[in-house]
């Protein structure tokens, strides 16, 4: 009876407010992602447009031409994703007269060549600084070692940008992204090509503090690739905890009844 006498729309209202009151929210990005079904929209800019004009040099023809044998004739446009990464590799990022020279090389619509690009967040359709800082915050990251909260917030700190920005002398931009496959050594941030692992707010700082006198000073030093924490790769910083005792001994564990030789 109450239901006939209380209108539903008020009351899903009231519901709606109420779950509202209840949620618990907690802000697991501190900055923009970039997602592949966000939509993407170019606008001519003075850096990127299709009058800026683009060709790919001598070294990035060789390699055109062997990717291209690996894919028959027919099917030439396979290879659209690794010449856009190697127009990328060139210019800097993915600018339309890239995707513009690849759609000609591989005799594609350019509307097919835009598809993949903006599909692929691994596509800078913008520039980027000279490190194209990436951490990664999803939740093995977010959990492991000190947690990449940590992490973004040191870098925020230190290089004075949130993520989604690029540091004013073009040295650095810095954005959040998802897992990277190198849960095992939470957190972690890739770094152009290279992957930093068992980072710590200290370490994150020295390595940002590396590369910025890289850039500016030749002989600079730049820690390698790999875990800051000291370990080789994804082995237990505890040491060896098992498989100690080697229990494989051919002259206990083999048949001795023949049965095999023949
Ligand atoms: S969750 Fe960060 S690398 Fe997998």
């Amino acid at each position: 009876m109450a239901s006939k006498l209380i209108p539903s729309v008020p009351r899903v209202g009231r519901q709606f407010i109420h779950q509202l009151a209840r949620r618990q929210c907690r802000q697991f990005s501190a900055g923009p992602q970039r997602r592949s079904d966000s939509l993407m929209v170019h606008r001519n800019s003075p850096v990127n447009n299709p009058s800026i004009p683009f060709k790919f040099n001598e070294e990035s023809l060789k390699l055109i031409d062997e990717i291209l044998k690996r894919y028959p004739p027919q099917y030439k446009k396979g290879a659209v994703m690794p010449l856009l990464d190697l127009g990328q590799r060139q210019h800097g990022f993915t600018s339309i007269s890239v995707m513009n020279e690849v759609a000609r090389i591989l005799e594609m619509p350019p509307m097919r060549v835009y598809e993949v690009a903006t599909f692929y967040t691994m596509y800078n359709r913008e520039p980027v600084g000279k490190y194209f800082v990436q951490v990664c915050t999803t939740t093995p990251c977010q959990l492991g070692g000190c947690g990449s909260d940590k992490i973004v917030k040191a870098i925020t700190e230190h290089l004075g940008i949130t993520p989604g920005h690029s540091t004013e002398d073009g040295l650095f931009t810095f954005i959040e992204v998802e897992c990277l496959g190198a849960c095992v050594n939470a957190p972690m941030v890739q770094i152009n090509d290279d992957y930093y692992e068992d980072l710590t707010p200290e370490s994150t700082k020295s390595l940002l503090t590396a590369l910025k006198d890289a850039a500016l000073a030749t002989g600079a030093k730049v820690p390698a690739p790999g875990p800051l924490s000291g370990r080789e790769s994804c082995e237990n910083s505890a040491g060896l905890t098992n498989l100690q005792n080697p229990v494989w001994d051919p002259e206990t564990m083999m048949r001795k009844d023949g049965a095999l030789d023949a």
